[in-house]
């Protein structure tokens, strides 16, 4: 039976047959004898995700000093129903991942069909034809239970599929880089013995040529910058693999004006990711307690924060916001727990912070539903059956990834408590979280399976028109710093929703000027961290009162 891949946009496209697999591999050979003849390396990517797809880009543009191109890339995607479609977007110069940096679509374009340098491909064969492999395939750290991230496993499953084919595939001398983000120790501990033992099978006497080089990536409009015009740290299981890893790097990004790091081993250069990424989720998640602090008492934390922001010992304090989510800081630190005990044979229990860390920021957006709940019960309405319009999908601001967005638990918790939810985000096309969220992010691990009365969110659609998406709702709450909700005027909010409503703020977007107008126009407003808008609402009513005694003194006056 024939089987299919659909790409984001609806677009069909046939899984390749078993007769065209020769065929391809005949097509990239033939690529390759041009491009050698040319004195170009050849590099393949494993993993046209969201990383290996501009990593890919960014290999394929890289020049020397004369502006000649140097490398040939070829993307190398597994042809999965999911994933396949990725393949002939890319051969079309098409990016296979939605981006907001102007750069990535030209960048691509510009490699596949002007300079030539970048092709992709379905084929594991690709990789007889690697003089580098760059290994981009996911790990994951799947979660069992909700705010517990020891309770938990590694997933790195494709990864280490990949190091096998990889192993079973290429010339002996090939360098394979692994950028995936991986529980330390992998490197050495679990790709090294898993291609080892595959070259032993081969029959190739010599070490497989490690090395590993974590991602920076920062999804937004400096994705390409993210990744070539940024430091980078790396190591090599021994001095020939970390000789071959500084001369790629330093051949493919900008290591003159960001230079590298190189450490000892592998496992340093691994943890150095997952301790960078722990410590930005812990002086996130200690804020939470912070902003509780300040909804009890009076204080609004992001004034707060810029006061102490003046030192530069402390610029980056930042606010959490609704919980910490995108790829990456939820999982990094469980990857770096689990790898203690299932890697390193520990059995002690050493990791109090980073776990803390996770679970805190993980169940913070929770909150939000509570915030909505007592905003409505001050309107007098029930939380059940509201209309409720969350702005903002995404985990972060003017980007379109939902990825483990603080705004999806707030859909799902307020759904459960009975509340009608709507969506608007200008970034976010389909909210698959949502729309797939039987298969997504996959079968088992919904985060749909810690709440109840979830099966309707598989209708929900996210709203591109803010005026209809604001028509005749009860509360708003602004989960995302967008630019688009950053200057929304009270007095139209109100107008377009009908009625006053409840005003809920996530992340500082409203000022007091704004918070002061929702409240004269008889709105209800609380926000995460801001415990000054009572304040604001007192001082809102006290203006009031004296507004309607002057009212009656004047009556009382003009009375005859
Ligand atoms: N996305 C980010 O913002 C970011 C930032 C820094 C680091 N990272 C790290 O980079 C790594 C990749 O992340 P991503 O966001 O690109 O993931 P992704 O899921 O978007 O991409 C992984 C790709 O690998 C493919 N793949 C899996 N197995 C394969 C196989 N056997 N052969 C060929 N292809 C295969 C998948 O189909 C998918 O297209 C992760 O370790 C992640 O933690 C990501």
């Amino acid at each position: 039976m024939k089987q299919y891949s659909i790409s984001p946009d609806g677009e069909k496209f046939q899984l390749p047959e078993p007769e065209e697999y020769t065929r391809e591999f005949e097509r990239l050979k033939n690529i390759v004898h041009d491009q050698r003849d040319k004195g170009r390396e050849i590099v393949v990517v494993m993993g046209v995700g969201f990383v290996g797809a501009v990593m890919a880009a960014v290999v394929a543009d890289s020049e020397d000093e004369n502006g000649n191109p140097v490398k040939f890339v070829i993307g190398m995607q597994r042809p999965s129903t999911r994933s396949y479609w990725k393949i002939p977007l890319l051969n079309r110069g098409l990016p296979p991942v939605q981006a907001e940096d102007p750069e990535v679509l030209p960048m691509i374009h510009r490699c596949v069909n002007e300079k030539k340098t970048l092709t992709a491909t379905f084929t594991y064969d690709a990789l007889k034809l690697a003089d580098v492999v760059v290994v981009d395939v996911q790990c994951d750290y799947l979660k069992e239970s909700l705010g517990d991230v020891k309770n938990g496993q590694t997933d790195m499953a494709a990864l280490e599929i990949s190091l096998e084919i990889i192993a079973e595939h290429i010339i002996p001398d090939a360098l394979v880089l692994i950028e995936t983000t991986v529980a330390p120790g992998t490197t050495e501990q679990v790709a090294y013995p898993i291609m080892r033992k595959v070259f032993r099978k081969r029959g190739i006497e010599s070490d497989p040529l490690l090395a590993h080089s974590f991602e920076r990536v920062m999804p937004g409009r400096h994705y390409v910058a993210s990744i070539r015009d940024f430091w980078r740290v790396c190591s090599g299981i021994n001095q020939e693999a970390t000789g071959r890893v500084v001369k790629f790097l330093e051949e493919v990004i900008n290591t003159d004006d960001y230079p590298l790091t190189v450490l000892n081993r592998p496992i340093e250069s691994e943890t150095a990711k997952i301790v960078e990424n722990s410590y930005r989720a812990t002086i996130l998640a200690f804020l939470d307690e912070w902003s509780l602090f300040a909804e009890r008492n009076g204080v609004d934390l992001i004034k707060v924060l810029e006061a102490i922001k003046v030192r530069p010992t402390h610029s980056n304090i930042i606010f959490p916001g609704p919980g910490i989510g995108g790829y990456c800081l939820p999982k990094d630190g469980g990857l770096g727990i689990w790898a203690y005990r299932h890697i390193h044979g520990f059995e002690d229990d050493i990791f109090k912070v980073t776990p803390l860390a996770i679970n805190i920021n993980d169940t913070r957006s929770l909150h939000v539903a509570q915030l909505t709940r007592d905003a409505l019960r001050n309107m007098s309405r029930p939380l059940a059956a509201a209309e409720i319009l969350l702005l903002g999908a995404s985990y972060r601001e003017d980007v379109g990834d939902t990825r483990y967005s603080g705004s999806e638990l707030v859909v799902r918790r307020l759904t459960e408590m009975g509340a009608e939810l709507r969506v608007h985000d200008p970034y976010v096309q389909h909210w698959w979280e949502f729309e797939k969220q039987d298969e997504y992010p996959s079968p088992t691990h919904s985060l749909k399976r810690f709440f109840r009365s979830q099966d309707k969110l598989a209708d929900l659609h996210v709203k591109k028109d803010l005026s209809q998406a604001l028509h005749g709702c009860d509360a708003v709450i602004f989960a995302v710093r967008h630019k688009h909700y950053l200057d929304l005027d009270p007095d139209k909010v109100v107008e377009t929703a009908g009625a006053p409503l409840a005003v809920i703020d996530c992340f500082g977007i409203l000022d007091d000027i704004k918070i002061k107008r929702y409240f004269e126009l008889g709105c209800e407003v609380k926000g995460l961290g801001r415990g000054h808008v009572k304040r604001i609402k007192d001082q809102v009513r006290a203006e009031r009162e004296e507004m309607l005694l002057a009212l009656s003194a004047k009556h009382k006056a003009d009375r005859p």
